[in-house]
């Protein structure tokens, strides 16, 4: 979308001219507008303004810094600027901005954040609608900037493009989307730029033993898969690799211990974490970030069946732990076990996984953010400061051991739910069960689906959560950053 060629036809096309309220003139050439621009300024109010003066479509976007205030907030200040340019160019059906030298009023990376927010603003979905196409007009950005280089907006669409697909999965109901789907859709971003891709098969899965995701899975009459995916370009900065693990329960009922009462509509975003593992590889590896990075991607739907998992049930994990099921709506740490076991044979660095895992983490970060719990990683600090860069923020829980008490069976090694206390932290603290390495776990239940009230570039339905999140962590990770 974004460019900094201009465009070859004029027509139906806006110019957006950018103020701060330390500018100390304001050109005669905006007419009558000037007295606007000139208050604005004096107010310190942050506007985005639309003019037609007879004969061009204008847009000012008027921008006042507030003072002492922390540099996450300044720069997602600017992605709801962004925001409110994209939506007043659609409401005035503009196809294409030119964007007159943002950087007169922005620094490099806060013209990309404003990009970022016009962009992400602009998703719609809208493949199961009649039209069968996009309500909003706007197509095209030019970026008249000699100061930002081609090659980062270049960067900022491909990641914004990973975004996009992982938004589309997530919105698309399970009836089109099941496991076997989620497998084919990874192969095929695999091929588009660059990874391998493997999905294993229920035979396959069988002959890992991965008890989690077939016991899971018994309610199904969809078979489970287990999808693979490497990017190993010649010149990675790492040896040893970045792993993401993602939680791809395509629909998640509760099983046997159905969801009632209302609260399984919006369970089609249970593979919200597994998309974004893809949605992450796909922009890691179209961006071409020198690193060597593996997704692992368990997927089946967890139903009510003739042969679903039942209370008492008790399954083995692939690495011969047993679970006592206590709870078959707790059945996204039952996949991930057999994920996490399978992660320790490419000698990780570092395992996140991701996954809408626990109703008790969406109740404390609600849409606002994501649930961190982690063992001992130097590398924690860097996810938070990832988080906070691309406003997808991390706030983090203790894993004090007498947690473990909560998930302790009389039958088996462990249980699969803890009661009451501390729900997202007694999730952790089974996954935990099956780490051997470095592991960061983002419970991502609140941001990953927004059911609420929309705001700025936070539009209702899937949000895409975690792909610039992972792609931002993955620069740091190996210095780029
Ligand atoms: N998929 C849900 C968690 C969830 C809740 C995701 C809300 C997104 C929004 C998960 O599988 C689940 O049902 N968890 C249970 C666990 C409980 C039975 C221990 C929960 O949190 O209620
Ligand atoms: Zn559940
Ligand atoms: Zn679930």
């Amino acid at each position: 979308m974004f460019t900094n060629k201009p465009p070859k036809s004029l027509k139906e096309t806006a110019k957006v001219y950018f103020f701060s309220s330390t500018a100390k003139t304001i050109p005669d050439i905006f007419g009558n507008q000037k007295n606007y621009i000139v208050e604005c300024v004096k107010a310190g109010k942050s506007d985005v303004k639309f003019v037609f003066n007879g004969i061009d479509k204008l847009f000012f976007v008027i921008y006042s810094p507030s003072k002492n205030t922390d540099s996450e907030y300044i720069l997602e200040d600017i992605r709801i600027l962004g925001s409110q340019l994209c939506k007043l160019a659609n409401s005035h059906r503009t196809n294409a901005i030119i964007l007159e030298k943002p950087t007169s009023l922005f620094n490099s990376s806060q013209t990309l954040a404003f990009l970022e927010g016009l962009e992400l603003t602009n998703y719609e979905f809208f493949r199961h609608l009649k039209k069968g196409g996009p309500s909003n007009s706007l197509e095209n950005v030019f970026v008249n900037d000699k100061i930002i280089k081609e090659e980062s907006l270049t960067e900022l669409n491909k990641t914004l493009y990973a975004v996009k697909i992982t938004k589309d999965i997530v919105n698309e109901p399970v009836i089109f989307f099941n496991a076997t789907d989620l497998g084919n859709f990874a192969k095929k971003q695999g091929k588009a730029n660059g990874f391998s891709v493997h999905v294993m098969n229920k035979k396959e899965i069988e002959k890992n033993k991965m008890g989690g995701l077939l016991g899971v899975n018994k309610g199904s009459i969809d078979e489970p898969t287990f999808t693979v995916m490497q990017y190993k370009p010649k010149n990675a900065k790492n040896k040893k690799p970045l792993v993401f693990v993602g939680k791809g329960v395509v629909y998640d009922t509760g099983g046997n211990n159905l969801k009632i009462n209302g609260v399984m509509g919006t369970m089609k975003c249970d593979m919200g974490g597994g998309a974004a593992v893809i949605g992450a590889l796909t922009a890691i590896s179209s961006n071409r970030l020198p690193i060597y990075a593996v997704g692992i991607v368990p997927a089946t739907d967890n139903r009510i069946g003739l042969n679903a998992l039942v209370q008492d049930d008790i399954i083995t994990i692939s690495d011969g732990t047993t679970v006592e099921i206590q709870n078959t709506d707790a059945e996204g740490r039952l996949i991930l076990a057999d994920a996490l076991v399978y992660a320790k044979k490419y000698n990780p660095a570092l395992v996140i996984d991701l996954a809408t895992l626990t109703g008790a983490a969406s109740n404390v970060t609600g849409p606002y953010g994501i649930a961190l719990m982690a063992n001992k990683t130097k590398y924690k600090t860097i996810m938070v400061e990832s988080g906070k860069e691309v406003y997808e923020r991390c706030a983090e829980f203790v894993m004090w051991r007498e947690y473990n008490e909560l998930i302790k069976s009389d039958v088996a090694d462990i249980k699969n739910i803890g009661g009451p206390t501390g729900g997202m932290i007694t999730a952790a603290k089974f996954l935990e069960h099956f780490v051997s390495y470095d592991w960061i776990h983002l419970d991502i239940a609140g941001p990953a689906f927004i059911s609420g009230a929309a705001s700025h570039y936070h539009h209702k339905g899937a949000s895409g959560v975690g792909v610039r999140l992972l792609y931002n962590f993955a620069k740091k990770f190996i210095g780029k950053k």
